[in-house]
């Protein structure tokens, strides 16, 4: 496993981390999130992503106890949560940044975490009804009391991330380091136009989401829903268009047999795939069970099998051409 500076902060993030969504709590009990963590950080990974609305704090709750479990040194890991959606749904308790939602939100998140601090914050959307002058402050002051040593973004425009360093520059706060947004081989826009200036210029992290298409990227869909799978759980029939896009199987089935041609898995060429691309910290991965995580581990050393002309078949399945790198 390498390290990667997450953007231009001094922190380092291994370049595959591990995340929650989706899974812990609804699919994976306590015990079953102390083994996938486990894996994970056996392989090297020393990056854990949470936020306060999955589950509804359950994810956290789940997270908090493994930790427990697991009694690794809190210098070797970092966690994150994130806010806006809130757990409930009064005036100032949901759909918000402002000042009293993101205090309120990191005492909550500590005392389901059970820790003293988190290493990153995120602000999970961009609000646009508050300033976002006030959201740098309330940001720069959890930092300050000690509740959380950096703080970034999640898919908010390239537009708004800059007003945010900008405030920060001019007011000498905690800019914001680091983005969360969606990157996989079926999702590029945003990550390689729009936030190109944003890794360049400004030297912005990003802990990437979803690398495997919500496991469209496994081939698990190619011949429908499976019944133990992330579509077939209540409450994600929103995900199944995304999951039985006929233009999006054709790709996923070509793709598969390109990597079992090479002898590794699609999941690990879709993984190692975002590791190609430079302005990537770090690929946050998920998985239901730990054989998921075993097997996107080894993602790491495909990265390297993924020659320039891989990449160029790759391309032409995926075609839709955008470049690979930020160069
Ligand atoms: N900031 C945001 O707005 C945002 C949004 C979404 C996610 N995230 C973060 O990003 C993390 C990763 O997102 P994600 O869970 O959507 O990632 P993903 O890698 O796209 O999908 C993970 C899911 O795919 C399936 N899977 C994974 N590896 C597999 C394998 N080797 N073989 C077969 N199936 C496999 C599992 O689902 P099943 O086994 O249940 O089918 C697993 O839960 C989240 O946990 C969260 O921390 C952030």
């Amino acid at each position: 496993m390498d390290y990667r500076h997450l953007g231009r902060s001094g922190l380092k993030v291994s370049e595959l981390s591990f995340g929650s969504w989706v899974t812990f709590h609804d699919q994976v009990d306590v015990a079953a999130a102390t083994d996938c963590m486990a894996a994970a950080y056996d392989a090297g990974v020393n990056f854990f992503d949470n936020a306060e609305v999955y589950a509804r704090g359950k994810s956290e709750e789940v997270m908090g106890a493994a930790l427990k479990n697991l009694g690794w040194r809190r210098s070797s890991y970092v966690i994150s949560t994130k806010f806006f959606w809130g757990l409930y749904y009064g005036p100032n308790e949901s759909h918000t940044l402002n000042r009293k939602r993101l205090f309120e939100g990191i005492h909550g998140s500590l005392e389901r975490l059970q820790l003293d601090y988190v290493d990153l914050i995120f602000c999970h959307r961009a609000d646009p009804t508050t300033p976002i002058e006030e959201t740098v402050w309330a940001m720069h002051n959890i930092i300050e009391q000690g509740k959380a040593l950096y703080w970034g973004t999640s898919e908010w425009s390239a537009g708004e991330i800059v007003a945010a360093i900008e405030i920060a520059e001019r007011h000498h706060l905690h800019k914001p380091v680091m983005e969360q947004p969606q990157y996989n081989m079926l999702t590029r826009e945003r990550f390689e136009k729009e936030y190109v200036r944003l890794f360049k210029d400004y030297g912005y992290g990003a802990t990437i989401w979803s690398p495997l298409a919500s496991g469209l990227l496994t081939g698990k869909y190619n011949n429908g829903i499976p019944a133990n799978s992330r579509a077939a759980l209540k409450g994600y029939e929103w995900l199944h268009e995304h999951f039985t896009n006929p233009d999006a199987l054709l790709k996923v089935k070509a793709l598969q047999t390109l990597a079992s041609d090479f002898g590794y898995t699609i999941a690990q060429m879709a993984l190692a795939w975002c590791l190609k691309n430079p302005n990537v910290s770090t690929v946050i991965t998920g998985a239901s069970r730990v054989e998921q995580v075993r097997e996107n581990m080894k993602a790491v050393d495909v990265v390297e099998r993924l020659t320039p002309d891989v990449l160029a078949q790759i391309e032409a399945i995926l075609d839709n051409k955008p470049k690979m790198d930020a160069d």
